[in-house]
């Protein structure tokens, strides 16, 4: 990251369109498409891929904007059980939405690489922190020890001009699914992802293959910038209620174009990572089909006509295309009682743009083993976790709660966090029943590190069928019960509401498995 293509000096960077069906059909997009290559189409993609486009005008930026191709950031894929990885974050200049940002970057682009995975896989990290901040890395979702190098949140912050070494072994069962990564710098996440630290991770199949033409990683994000292209500091009022920007992208584009041919089969894995907003999503026109919820893969693909997406989850989703264009709706998905609040309809996110003749139909999707299911197990211990809001956050100076909250602490069991203190204990080898009770006129998509958690009841209803989440919702003044099975990796780690502003202002908790 030096000389004449540093990333401060250099030229913009702009994502690499993605050839069109023809050239692709029947194989992966991503491992062809080489750094080199990508930088090379960026120097002319823009030109290259606005030519030609219905409404292009040289004097349109917003259309030039519009007709980018749907682009995926630089693929990284594991070689015989391991991908090595260095991660380099600074501030860095690219172009997000069409525009010129200063962002905060994973190796110079938003989003950072995906690396992609198999069961069984060692992830070696380098992080190295160019910011003048400490960071550190979250592999969210990811079935993996919470100690030492592995995905240690609470111990390891890499100070500026520092670097680390992660070292995360995935079990050989690893379930598979969409997953990510994003800084989780206590005070700091919420601003950090904001900024542009953000990427996927996919765990692929163990099982038979399932057929599709195309498999697609989709991060959503979002974020406010200002004139010069930074992003904007947020007020304390906002991160009340948890931030919203007002771009909406989808791997770091404003409404990109995928195409396709009618019939063809894509495998959609949408990641959000928009640091508060909830996602609803359709696709008129299309069917969709859903694979998986965060690691829950299904055991049979179910179809859906919206599927809602909280911060910080992710979906896998086939696409059978239709015969006509559509759009990507994002829906409005409220998230605080009344409708004052944020979470207003995004619109569309992209375009499938649907040309050519039609395709024969794949064959099936095949099964896959189902989780299990823990409705018929009995819970070693049933706990009750309160989620509140203390006003008088004044009084607890020694522990910086209400920061960035204009004194107001955001707590679990009335307690803000303290990365110290042991909220919880639990046995390895035992499955528990959480419910998660909440206090405040806001809805909490609530999240546990390392263990997944299979969804059993929402405000009292039970859930149909086997639904495993990372990440719940618990709407305004109600309560959702998960079963969690406390496998195979003891350690100390956290809970905590993905709003990063509420976790930052101290809804978050230390969960600790121990063995025996
Ligand atoms: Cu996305 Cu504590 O994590
Ligand atoms: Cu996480
Ligand atoms: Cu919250």
């Amino acid at each position: 990251m030096t000389g004449p293509d540093s990333p401060r000096t250099g030229p913009v960077r702009t994502p690499a369109p993605v050839p069109p069906p023809d050239d692709v059909a029947g194989r992966r997009l991503v491992p062809g498409l080489s750094r080199r290559r990508a930088l090379q189409l960026g120097g002319l993609g823009l030109l290259g891929v606005a030519i030609g486009a219905p409404g292009w005008r040289p004097s349109a930026g917003l259309a030039l904007a519009a007709a980018e191709f749907l682009s995926e950031p630089e693929t990284l894929h594991s070689e015989n059980g391991l991908l090595r990885v260095r991660l380099e974050v600074a501030e860095t200049s690219v172009t997000l939405g069409g525009r010129p940002a200063h962002m905060l970057t994973y190796n110079g682009t938003v989003p950072g690489p995906t690396l992609r995975l198999r069961p069984g896989d060692r992830l070696q990290v380098e992080l190295v922190n160019r910011l003048s901040d400490p960071t550190n890395l979250h592999t969210h979702g990811l079935h993996v020890s919470p100690k030492g190098n592995a995905d240690n949140t609470l111990d390891v912050h890499v100070q500026p001009g520092e670097s680390f070494q992660y070292d995360i072994q995935l079990p050989d069962d690893h379930p598979p699914g969409p997953f990510w990564y994003h800084p989780h710098e206590h005070h700091l996440t919420a601003d950090q992802i904001w900024s542009g630290l953000y990427g996927g991770i996919v765990v692929e199949d163990a099982g038979p293959e399932v057929p599709v033409t195309r498999d697609r990683v989709l991060v959503v994000s979002d974020t406010t910038l200002d004139d010069a292209g930074h992003p904007v500091h947020v007020s304390e009022r906002e991160r009340m209620k948890g931030r919203e920007g007002r771009l909406v992208l989808v791997n770091g584009q404003l409404t990109p174009t995928i195409e396709a041919r009618p019939g063809e089969r894509e495998r959609w894995r949408i990641i959000n990572t928009c640091t508060s907003r909830f996602l609803k999503l359709r696709l008129d026109g299309h069917q969709l089909d859903l694979l998986a919820t965060d690691i829950g893969r299904l055991a049979e693909p179910r179809r859906v006509e919206e599927v809602e997406v909280l911060n910080s989850g992710r979906v896998d989703v086939l696409v059978t295309v239709g015969e006509q264009t559509g759009e990507l709706q994002g829906l409005a998905n409220p998230r605080t009682r009344g409708d004052d609040g944020p979470s207003g309809a995004p619109g569309a996110l992209a375009t499938l743009q649907v040309s050519g003749s039609p395709v024969p139909a794949l064959p099936p999707v095949p099964a896959y083993p189902q989780l299990p299911d823990l409705r018929g197990v009995e819970p070693a211990a049933r706990r009750t976790m309160v989620l509140g809001l203390d006003r008088s956050g004044g009084g607890h100076e020694d522990h910086a709660g209400g920061h960035g909250t204009g004194g107001m602490v955001m707590t679990i069991d009335g307690r803000p966090f303290d990365h110290a203190r042991t909220d919880v204990v639990t046995r390895l080898g035992t499955v528990e029943e959480w419910t998660y009770v909440n206090h405040t006129g806001m809805d909490h998509p609530m999240h546990l590190h390392v263990w997944p958690m299979q969804v059993v009841a929402v405000d009292g209803r039970p859930v149909e069928g086997v639904v495993y989440q990372d990440v719940v919702r618990v709407s305004a003044g109600g309560e959702t019960t998960v079963r969690i099975p406390f496998e195979d990796f003891d350690g100390r780690t956290v809970h905590h509401c993905h709003i990063n502003d509420h976790e930052d202002a101290g809804m978050m908790a230390v969960v600790e498995a121990r063995t025996g």
